[in-house]
């Protein structure tokens, strides 16, 4: 039974969150390197998810890396633009970030999830590069930029995640962000719907592993 004031501040964070996306919240992070480029990060809130032109971009991104995530499936603009409805704009417990050059080109994603099973309660959820041209080295200033905001809005000290022990890039970006594998769990591909996703299983089938990352944040001094 979770503690009264975790109750409380899990109230709180649901109302930033919903607040977040009815304004379309937009963040902006300076991407380290001499050019000086900012990296802007706008909440997925009904505009966005209704953009046709995104939906697209979007689905091109999740083709080309279909092999970094625990679900198959075939992607198209209109699934797509049903998840940003329905999975993102109609979860209250999830926030997606879209990522926009200065000259507002989309160039991918970052998003949280307030998880009830994860540990610390705020997991970073869909990582994605989508373009490989972006201002160097604007994914680790995106999610840097993300952690500042879940310190600072939702009041946590920790956010963890979960990624695909096969993913050795991905693993390797999130330790150098400061993320501490903590756990990996044996699973393999089950039927789901109409595809496919990761589910745990024995270690003797598995055929990949869900690696389990945790970070701890601290409040930057004022
Ligand atoms: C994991 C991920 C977010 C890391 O972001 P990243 O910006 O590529 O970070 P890295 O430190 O790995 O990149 C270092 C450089 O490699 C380059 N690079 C990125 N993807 C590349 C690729 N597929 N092939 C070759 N080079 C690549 C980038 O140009 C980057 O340099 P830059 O930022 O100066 O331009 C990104 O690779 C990605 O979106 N992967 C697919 C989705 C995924 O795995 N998400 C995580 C799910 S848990």
């Amino acid at each position: 039974m979770p503690k009264p004031d975790r109750l409380k501040q899990r109230a709180a964070q649901l109302e930033v969150v919903a607040a977040a996306k009815a304004s379309q919240l937009e963040l902006s992070v300076q991407v380290s390197g001499a050019d000086g480029d900012r990296v802007r990060l706008i909440a997925v809130g009904d505009s966005l998810a209704g953009d046709d032109g995104l939906a697209i971009r979007m689905t091109d991104w999740r083709i080309e890396n279909a092999d970094s995530f625990g679900s198959r499936f075939t992607p198209s603009a209109s699934r797509t633009q049903k998840w940003l409805v329905e999975r993102v704009v109609g979860n209250p417990q999830r926030i997606l970030f879209i990522l926009f050059d200065a000259a507002g080109r989309p160039l991918g994603h970052v998003g949280v999830v307030l998880h009830d099973d994860a540990e610390n309660g705020i997991e970073l959820d869909a990582v994605l590069r989508g373009e490989r041209d972006g201002p160097s080295g604007y994914m680790a200033a995106a999610i840097m930029g993300l952690h500042r905001w879940v310190v600072e809005r939702l009041d946590a000290d920790a956010i963890e995640l979960k990624v695909l022990g096969s993913n050795l890039r991905a693993i390797a970006f999130y330790q150098q962000l400061g993320y501490l594998a903590v756990k990996e769990t044996a699973v393999r591909w089950f039927a789901r719907g109409d595809g496919e996703s990761l589910a745990p299983c024995h270690a003797s089938v598995a055929t990949d592993t869900y690696v389990t990352m945790e970070c701890r944040l601290t409040k930057s001094p004022e």
